[in-house]
């Protein structure tokens, strides 16, 4: 339980971003050889937006971390620390989180990249909280955004991962409080063993060189995903995460207020709360409308939930998350 006398981590502030371009399963149809009836039954995804142009994941950061900060109140002066979760950063180095810093303009506050995928958001969160609980920084703006379609391989061949993806952003002001309404907890977990699951194969430093024509002509650039495993693993880890930090923190299914889990699959989350015995009434989705938009979908989610009055002061949220890696990981907040 949270103890008023103890230092600890609050979400203040939310927004997100999408890009304005709509794309439905009806506009794929036209593109590759797919159906709406085979994405929505699958998956749950009606539509999705993407980026038109040359449009980097910071991009769509800034819209979202200028309207958290104005709903806060505050300017990006005030922030102590930048926490940029993404697993498509706008170039391979420097990090997204520098690119974002100078487009803020907060010059010399530390500015760090996450990539973990689609738990990045949870990680970056646990990460954020421990800076405030020791005592170290008090204000830090956590971002997940994402900028998948750049990177799609939109072709027959790869539409089984094509059809999931989403463009978007969401940013979180995560600030000090000695209240009730703060991050309670954090787990983390990741499992390398199962990375050649959900990939990306080049460029990358272990082949020399990085990419070659060669390459790009066998389409390792993509995505690359063994669908089934992958759901197969969400579905025993997810469960598994949110039992442990219910548990670990004396809570039961039935003190959750609101489930605000990734967004990667309708069905994944319809099965995950049917294990756990959550009704569904109390489960946040909206991957109809966004598709699976990575590091950017949790913060989207809970976004909407403030939004839509769903999300009331002194609910208990749960937070959950899987993705590639593997990673996986839970947050508990008493918002
Ligand atoms: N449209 C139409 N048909 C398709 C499509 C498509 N977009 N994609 C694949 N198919 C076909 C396949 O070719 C196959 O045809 P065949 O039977 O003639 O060989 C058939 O549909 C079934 O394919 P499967 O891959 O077996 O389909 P499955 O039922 O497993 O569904 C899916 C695929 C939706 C990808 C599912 O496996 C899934 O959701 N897995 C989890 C994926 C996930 O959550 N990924 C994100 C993780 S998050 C992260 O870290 C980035």
């Amino acid at each position: 339980m949270a103890r008023k006398d103890m230092r600890g981590s609050r979400i203040t502030s939310i927004a997100f971003h999408v890009p304005d371009r709509l794309v439905t399963n009806y506009d794929l149809e036209r593109m590759i050889d797919t159906s709406d009836e085979w994405i929505v039954q699958r998956t749950g995804i009606k539509q999705r937006h993407w980026v038109e142009g040359d449009v980097g994941a910071s991009e769509l950061a800034l819209p979202a971390s200028i309207e958290a900060l104005e709903k806060a109140g505050l300017k990006a002066s005030d922030l102590d620390m930048i926490i940029f979760a993404t697993l498509s950063p706008d170039i391979t180095f420097p990090g997204s989180a520098c690119i974002l810093q100078a487009k803020l303009g907060c010059p010399g506050i530390a500015a760090l990249d996450i990539s973990n995928q689609c738990t990045g958001f949870i990680y970056s969160l646990s990460v954020a909280d421990q800076f405030i609980r020791t005592g170290s920084m008090n204000r830090i703006l956590v971002v997940g955004a994402e900028v998948h379609s750049s990177g799609l391989d939109i072709s027959n061949k790869g539409r089984d991962v094509t059809v999931l993806f989403g463009d978007g952003a969401g940013a979180v002001l995560i600030e000090a409080t000695e209240g009730d309404s703060r991050i309670i907890d954090t787990r983390l977990h990741a499992d390398g063993r199962y990375l050649d699951i959900l990939k990306i194969v080049a460029p990358a430093s272990k082949l020399n060189p990085r990419v070659t024509h060669e390459m790009l002509d066998k389409g390792l650039q993509y995505p690359y995903m063994e669908g089934r495993a992958v759901f197969k693993q969400a579905i025993a880890r997810l469960p598994q995460v949110i039992n442990e930090i219910l548990d670990a923190n004396g809570y039961s299914v039935s003190d959750v207020d609101l489930l605000v889990p990734h967004q990667a699959n309708l069905r994944i989350n319809e099965m995950v709360i049917g294990i756990m015995g959550i009704p569904r009434s109390k489960m946040v989705s909206n991957i109809d409308r966004y598709g699976n938009t990575t590091a950017a979908s949790i913060p989207i989610a809970l976004c909407e939930a403030v939004e839509d009055g769903r999300l009331k002061s002194g609910d208990l949220v749960l937070l959950a998350a899987f993705g590639a890696g593997l990673t996986w990981g839970a947050g508990l907040v008493r918002w």
